[in-house]
């Protein structure tokens, strides 16, 4: 299957010229399933959702979109705590848990963003247990033989650059539970960098920001995915003043205790 894999689009602080330059790359390449990790918006406006639903009106693939911590209205306090999601559910019409199944695939959404947490970061996101056994039972209803896909705003998995950074709450012991329900591959964003390695024997790929100026030194990128039963190759997209050109990859291969790498290429 070919995931075109997008996250942290924060319209509201969107380029234009590269929602089309976008739309047009992933008209020409097809993919099976375009993936949102997150933060469509900026600051969860209506303008900003709306600005978000004309995008997704615009794909010619399904789509599965999960919410990000800038998703809530971060200045609303009332509307914060009282009906976090509203505008997420006016604006886009979409579920926050959405689920998909495709031609030899399950994908998986979950909502990690918080609309407050127990410390002064309210931006960290967290996976309670009901969210796992949800997963748990929608992969074990699937086809046995179906790649197995979960979406997540907030990461599992950090690069050694970015190891002060804060993995999504409960990370371990959910990752112990997602291996146990055989997920190949976990796709995530939140720290608008893109790399992708292996976490208890799942692969995990974080997208960069594809569109939007909220860079933290790389260019704007979404991930081209190329997976199946034994093979997942994640390939970063970069923008490159002029169009998104593939830049690398990272291989995986399916082993007796789980994925691992296989190294990288061009
Ligand atoms: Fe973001
Ligand atoms: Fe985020």
């Amino acid at each position: 299957m070919r995931i075109a894999h997008l996250s942290d689009l924060h319209f509201g602080r969107d380029r234009p010229d590269l929602t089309t330059a976008l739309v047009a790359a992933l008209r020409t390449r097809g993919p099976d399933l375009i993936v949102l990790s997150g933060d469509l918006t900026q600051r969860a406006r209506p303008a900003e959702f709306a600005a978000a639903a004309d995008f997704i009106a615009q794909l010619s693939a399904p789509v599965l979109a999960v919410p990000g911590n800038h998703d809530l209205p971060g200045w609303r306090p009332l509307l914060r705590f009282l009906d976090p999601w509203g505008r997420w559910r006016a604006g886009l019409g979409r579920a926050l848990e959405p689920e998909y199944v495709g031609s030899g695939y399950i994908a998986v959404g979950i909502n990690t963003a918080r609309r407050w947490g127990p410390h002064p970061d309210w931006s960290r996101g967290r996976v309670n247990r009901a969210q796992l056994a949800r997963i748990e039972r929608l992969v074990t209803a699937a086809d046995p033989a179906a790649l197995r896909l979960l979406v997540a705003h907030h990461p599992f998995l950090l690069s050694t650059e970015l190891r002060r950074r804060g993995l999504v709450g409960r990370a371990r012991r959910t990752l112990v539970g997602l291996r146990r329900a055989r997920i190949d591959l976990i796709l995530g964003g939140h720290l608008h960098r893109g790399y992708a390695g292996v976490a208890e024997g799942v692969v995990v790929a974080q997208a960069g920001t594809a569109i939007s100026t909220r860079h933290k030194g790389e260019p704007n990128a979404f991930n081209w995915i190329e997976a199946d039963s034994q093979e997942i190759v994640v390939a970063p997209c970069r923008w490159d003043g002029d169009g998104f050109t593939a830049a690398g990859c990272w291989r995986f291969g399916r082993g007796e205790s789980g994925w691992g790498a296989l190294g990288t290429g061009r």
